[in-house]
């Protein structure tokens, strides 16, 4: 099966977005030429590392590159500046230099806190992403943010750094679990509605299974991918336009700390993603019957539609949200299908969209 190639160019750096399957183990002819040198490290986490780290070093060691590497716990609780400072201490041992290149093999957190590692290490070395999640190959793999949390709230410290490439083998979607994989699905959902009226569509009339057709799922990231590039080279460090990727996330934020951090991401956006919808329909901002789409199309990908939180505590987390502008929120707002626009609403205006959209 042939693969996929989006080139995403933003003035800090182009890079190629490889996506199908198999990749894996083309993974060292790839970067071969590409890499600064033959020195590299692997970052991976506890559930991928013994699914695929020996695989990938094996390809990497074919092409004359030698990469150590370093496992951290899996799960978001390790996306803190006490794992970030052990990798970095890792990396030291393992004697890297400043050409050198870091190479993240998992999800958005292994991709999130790699991409920081690689930022900071010597002020900063290559690195390039092998996502083996789905909301990694849509989403966290692209666009150069590198985040990890703080006390105070999520992705709270961070850097813009651009891959070298990322490397995106969708047979390792096969080894997910079903709930990471529909949090994945939520991203993709979001995608549509801000851009891609025909994909939406597509989501509609057949479902995305990580069982399905291999060529169609790769070609659905694909096209996920060159949404997001297109948002990403319009506006690379979120001043404007960027923006409008957080659709469903302001409250899905304040969802996901309402939770303490024990939902997917994907199933907070996904609610979040609803309630804004519903909201925007009922002040006549969104076309009629945008809502229902996208709760059914949430559901048909096995995600929530309704937050197990009440509106009061939603608003309560959302006037926490360190993100936050002074007085207000810069919210993305479905109009219809394939098309979203960017509202600043004061936080008493956000607090009775959160009232509207959530039962
Ligand atoms: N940088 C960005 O632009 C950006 C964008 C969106 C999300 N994010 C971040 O991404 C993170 C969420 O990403 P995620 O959902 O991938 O989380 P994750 O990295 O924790 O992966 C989810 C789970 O799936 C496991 N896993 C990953 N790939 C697997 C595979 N192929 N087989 C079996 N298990 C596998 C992981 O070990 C983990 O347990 C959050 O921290 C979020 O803040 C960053
Ligand atoms: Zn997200």
């Amino acid at each position: 099966m042939t693969s996929h190639t989006v080139h995403v160019a933003p003035s800090s750096g182009a890079y190629d977005v490889v996506v199908g399957p198999g990749i894996l183990d083309e993974a060292g002819k790839r970067l071969a030429p590409l890499l600064p040198s033959t020195s590299a490290f692997i970052i991976s986490d506890s559930n991928v590392a013994p699914l695929y780290l020996e695989r990938l070093q094996a390809s990497l060691a074919a092409a004359g590159i030698d990469a150590p590497h370093a496992v951290f716990p899996a799960g978001e609780a390790s996306k803190n500046l006490s794992t970030l400072s052990d990798l970095l201490e890792a990396m030291a041992m393992a004697r890297l230099t400043r050409s050198s290149a870091v190479i993240a093999l998992g999800g958005g957190v292994t991709g999130d806190m790699a991409g920081l590692a690689a930022a900071l290490y010597m002020r900063g070395i290559a690195y390039v992403q092998v996502p083996t999640s789905l909301l990694a190959m849509v989403d966290s793999s692209v666009g150069g943010k590198c985040a990890v949390d703080l006390a105070a709230g999520k992705n709270l410290a961070g850097a813009f750094l651009q891959p070298l490439a990322v490397l995106a083998d969708t047979s390792t979607l096969q080894t997910l679990d079903g709930s990471v994989f529909s949090d994945g699905c939520a991203e993709i959902v979001k995608h549509a509605v801000l851009a891609d009226s025909e994909l939406f569509g597509q989501l509609e009339t057949e479902p995305l299974a990580r069982e399905g057709e291999p060529g169609l799922l790769a070609s659905v990231i694909a096209r996920n991918v060159d949404i997001k590039r297109r948002f990403v080279e319009a506006d690379e460090r979120e001043q404007g336009r960027r923006k409008l990727l957080n659709l469903g996330h302001s409250i899905g934020h304040a969802i996901e700390a309402a939770s303490g951090y024990t939902l997917g991401h994907g199933h907070a956006v996904a609610m979040g993603l609803c309630a804004i919808a519903r909201a925007s329909e009922k002040v006549g901002w969104a076309e009629q019957g945008i809502a229902d789409r996208i709760e059914a199309v949430a559901a048909a990908h096995g995600l929530p539609t309704e937050s197990p939180y009440p509106a009061d505590d939603l608003i309560s987390y959302a006037r926490l949200d360190k993100k936050s502008e002074a007085g207000g929120i810069t919210l993305a707002i479905p109009e219809r299908i394939g098309s979203a626009s960017l509202r600043f609403a004061g936080f008493d205006e956000f607090s009775e969209l959160i009232r509207l959209g959530v039962a």
